[in-house]
């Protein structure tokens, strides 16, 4: 999609729709004075005898009046106008862009309000409109066959800037924006790809020819480790989760060396890459197993992230470590009680082959201790009792390093990828000892989301580590604002965002 930025009042900008975005409470919104007059008119009646309240999200579709070079205008509620932030105007214009698309128009307007009623910064509104637009015009239509009229997608957003707003901020955020958002949309992909399409093999092989397409200054040199040599190297843990499937694993090692910052210690991106979870021999119940295929999107974050943060030219040195692997149940598979001798040299027993997650990112993490981090984040659809704790609006944040974290958050904070803490206290890790092995996969008294974690943290040593346990959010189960059912890419704005205002860690914190 391309997005444009025209400093041309609206009563000149042609396309098919023109949005209004409509705040609540009864009145026009400030931005309205620069509204032509038709557009008031239209509007004023509306608000007085509530028939459109300005509701967050909330659409309304009218043929345009007289006097707009435009076929429709689209009344789009923002909320309160003091409460707007630019999550919300990422979302609205999504909700105004997904109908515009749906109903087949091509070019759609979108005036760019926040930036003087509600001081959002220019750019980071020209960023917010531009993700919007593109991730609320996404589908995965790989495996449907469309009429040529359903093919249509929308093709053209212009950003309208008022006066005293200055464009070419508006235009470096919507070119960023873009290029993020293009990367949440690789991302889903992945995620939205059937598990029969993306084996192991398969799927490296996607990441790997997605990173080929970066040159020059946003080089991602991508290495795929292949069975045999994962045996050789003794990544245990990960060649005995996926012993079972007929798709023998791999790792893919990602790597991006920004302007200046090649020689300085990476930020290590972990991802849990399980292209299929039936839980194995511990298999899953029938009801919605379907939805495995998203045990992935640890790995598709990772992977999006570091096309973002190239495409962005970031100078900032970053690695991603995805472990693929299939989980299923065979001849072949682990079984209960198996003890592996994972890459640390710890080992592990197996009591329930479905606390796989853990597993490969267990090597997956010692592993990527070798590229000597400045600190790693890893992130896993690890357990079903964080979608209990957190539904769907937030991920759990579990970590050795407070300041690490604070770094974390703050990326969620303006990214609205929601993170929220949980302990990781010491007394927890009493449940992961194993009477045969040095560690057992699951525990055995509540706090699965933390078990999860606290079995991790014996793998991550002392470098300053981050786990986002990404289960809930990893998953939309219907189309919302600029969410769209499937895959969402959860965790490549955050880690990106996190990219961008990367600080180095002192190295007197310690790691608790
Ligand atoms: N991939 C699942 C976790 C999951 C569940 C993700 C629901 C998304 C939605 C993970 O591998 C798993 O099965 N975890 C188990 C752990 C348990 C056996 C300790 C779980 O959560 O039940
Ligand atoms: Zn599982
Ligand atoms: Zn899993």
């Amino acid at each position: 999609m391309k997005i444009e930025v025209s400093t041309k009042t609206l009563d000149r900008q042609p396309g098919d729709v023109l949005t209004l975005p409509v705040a609540e409470g009864g009145r026009l919104p400030s931005w309205a004075g620069r509204w032509p007059s038709a557009a008031r008119k239209l509007v004023e009646p509306l608000l007085k005898s509530k028939d459109f309240t300005g509701k967050l999200n909330e659409l309304a579709a009218f043929p345009a009046p007289g006097g707009l070079p435009v076929s429709w205008v689209y009344l789009v509620g923002v909320g309160k106008e003091r409460e707007l932030t630019p999550d919300r105007l990422r979302q609205v214009i999504a909700v105004a862009a997904r109908r515009a698309q749906a109903q087949r128009r091509k070019a759609l307007v979108f005036p760019v309000v926040g930036v003087s009623a509600r001081e959002i910064p220019a750019e980071t509104a020209g960023q917010v409109l531009a993700e919007g637009a593109v991730l609320g015009t996404y589908r995965f239509t790989l495996y449907k066959t469309l009429k040529p009229e359903e093919q249509k997608r929308l093709e053209k957003v212009t950003l309208a800037v008022g006066r005293g707003i200055s464009s070419a901020a508006v235009a470096t955020g919507a070119k960023n924006g873009t290029l993020i958002a293009d990367a949440v949309g690789f991302s889903r992909d992945l995620i939205n790809l059937p598990a029969n399409h993306k084996y192991p093999e398969d799927i490296a092989a996607r990441v790997q020819k997605n990173a080929r397409k970066n040159t020059g200054a946003s080089k991602i040199s991508c290495r795929i480790i292949k069975k045999a040599e994962l045996t050789r190297l003794g990544l245990n843990a990960i060649l005995a989760v996926g012993q079972g499937s007929v798709h023998p694993p791999v790792l893919v090692a990602l790597e991006y060396k920004g302007p200046g910052a090649g020689s300085k210690p990476p930020l290590v991106f972990v991802g849990k890459g399980i292209t299929f979870d039936s839980g194995g021999i511990s298999i899953k119940p029938s009801g919605n197993m379907d939805q495995m295929k998203y045990d992935m999107s640890g790995g598709a974050a990772a992977a999006g992230a570091i096309q973002a943060i190239a495409g962005l030219k970031l100078p900032v040195h970053v690695v991603g470590i995805i472990p693929f692997s299939e989980n299923l149940p065979s001849g072949s598979a682990q079984r209960p009680g198996d003890i592996i001798r994972t890459f640390s040299g710890k080992t592990v027993e197996v009591l329930n082959t479905d606390a796989e997650g853990r597993l490969v990112l267990a090597d997956a993490l010692s592993f990527a201790r070798r590229s000597k981090p400045a600190a790693m984040i890893d992130l896993a659809t690890l357990t079903g009792a964080c979608v209990v704790a957190l539904g769907k609006h937030a991920c759990a944040l579990l970590t050795n390093h407070d300041g690490f974290a604070r770094q974390v958050k703050e990326a969620a904070a303006r990214t609205h990828e929601r993170v929220w803490e949980l302990p990781l206290w010491p007394e927890y890790s009493e449940q992961v000892k194993s009477g045969p092995a040095d560690l057992k996969n699951i525990g055995d008294d509540g706090a699965g989301t933390i078990i999860g974690a606290v079995f991790l943290k014996e793998f991550v040593g002392n470098i300053p580590w981050v786990h986002l346990d990404i289960a809930g959010t990893a998953w939309a189960d219907k189309d919302q604002a600029y969410l769209s059912k499937g895959g969402t890419g959860f965790g490549v704005r955050l880690l990106t965002a996190l990219a961008a205002d990367w600080k180095p860690l002192p190295s007197t914190v310690k790691v608790s």
